[in-house]
């Protein structure tokens, strides 16, 4: 198939461009490069040896040149992974978020309809479930986002689902995803924050490399095993594997399917950062400080609905994410990205 990957050089993006060039799918990336670099390309296609993806630099806002690259391809499937992520910012920028997370998805639906894509995988999140105490997490839990960020993925979800009722042809899979951790074991490609991290992954690593001086471990009273948050930390490979799972499963269908896309583990905040510790050897200095405005107790994901209907069994451990994200961080220095 030829895919379209909106944000193909960002995060998440990246690894599923690579499992999809693996499983021999050609790849089109586009994307405005606002939250990633241009040599992640190169790097991507380092990764998948003999395979080359495209990239078009564009803005899914502006919509005439998001028909360029439809003109150009004829694409058998969409994965839309562009977007805006940060939680805190999405509060205080609210119209930034829903400019480009929302607008950005209804040209690319527009332009779909336009070419004759019928088929597109999307970017949900866990965060669309909010603030319930109902753990663990079903596909059809109540959906209760509670800040901008997390409204946009509810509607978009919901315009999703409206377009693929009017339009029966089609092909909806939305997948929402837990804690994605984690970067690809060759080091080459994963998260690259832009200035001070806001998730704790990438946090730590910064504290591991001297970067920040200690973790503040927001709450210590959760009514939690170690009274620190818990949440369902996957690693990034094993994510990816479940959108190329997806697509493939899902090819002849049309309908609306949604997946959690999480181990189903739920691991608290003090657990990561020992393992960590424990993993690469480095004290990870940290204070407990005041609860995080937002955050939740307890988040994991049901995830039986992605082993049983896709096959699909994430297989890298904690200890893998711990490893490979400080891996991928000590490289990305060495690379000077
Ligand atoms: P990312 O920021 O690394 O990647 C997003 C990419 O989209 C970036 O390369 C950015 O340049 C691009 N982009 C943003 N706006 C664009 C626009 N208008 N036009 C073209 N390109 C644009 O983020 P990620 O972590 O890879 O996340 C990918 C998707 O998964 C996002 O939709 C995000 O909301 C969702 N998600 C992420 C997480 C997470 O913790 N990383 C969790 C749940 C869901
Ligand atoms: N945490 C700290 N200190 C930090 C950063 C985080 O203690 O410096 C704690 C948080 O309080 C939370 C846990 O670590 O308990 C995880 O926090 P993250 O910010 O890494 O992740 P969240 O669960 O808050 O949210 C993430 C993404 C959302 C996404 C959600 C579900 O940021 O965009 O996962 O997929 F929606």
């Amino acid at each position: 198939m030829i895919v379209l990957l909106t944000g193909g050089t960002g995060y998440i993006g990246s690894h599923v461009c690579v499992e999809l060039l693996n499983s021999g799918h050609d790849v089109v990336i586009a994307d405005n490069l606002s939250n990633s670099k241009i040599g992640v390309v190169e790097r991507i296609n380092k990764i998948a040896g003999n395979s080359s993806v495209v990239f078009r630099k564009l803005d899914l806002r502006d919509y005439e040149s998001l028909e360029l690259v439809f003109h150009e391809f004829q694409f058998d499937a969409v994965m839309h992974f562009a977007g805006y992520k940060a939680v805190g910012e999405s509060v205080y920028c609210p119209l930034k978020y829903y400019e480009n997370n929302v607008q950005g998805s209804i040209n690319l639906l527009k332009a779909m309809l336009k070419y004759n894509v019928k088929r597109i995988v999307f970017s949900s999140s866990a965060t669309v479930y909010g603030m319930s105490e109902d753990v663990p997490f079903h596909e059809y839990s109540p959906l209760n986002a509670v800040n901008p960020y997390g409204r946009t993925k509810f509607f978009i979800e919901e315009i999703l689902r409206d377009f693929q009722t009017a339009n029966k042809d089609v092909m909806v899979c939305i997948l929402r995803y837990f804690n994605p951790v984690g970067a690809h074991k060759s080091g080459l490609i994963g998260e690259d924050p832009t200035g001070i991290p806001n998730n704790l992954m990438p946090f730590i690593v910064h504290v591991a490399a001297g970067e920040q001086k200690k973790l503040s471990i927001f709450g210590s009273d959760y009514s939690t095993p170690d009274g620190t948050c818990v949440r369902d930390y996957i690693h990034v490979a094993d994510l990816a594997l479940g959108h190329t799972l997806a697509l493939e499963k899902h090819k002849q269908d049309s309908g609306c399917f949604v997946y959690n896309l999480g181990r189903g583990k739920g691991i608290s905040v003090l657990q990561m950062v020992r393992t960590f510790q424990k993993v690469n050897g480095i004290m990870i200095d940290y204070e407990f400080s005041e609860r995080r405005e937002g955050d939740i107790a307890v988040s994991y994901a049901a995830n039986t609905k992605a082993y049983s209907v896709l096959g699909w069994k994430p297989e890298n451990t904690l200890e893998d994410m711990c490893r490979d994200s400080w891996r991928w961080y000590k490289n990305s220095k060495l690379m000077k990205l």
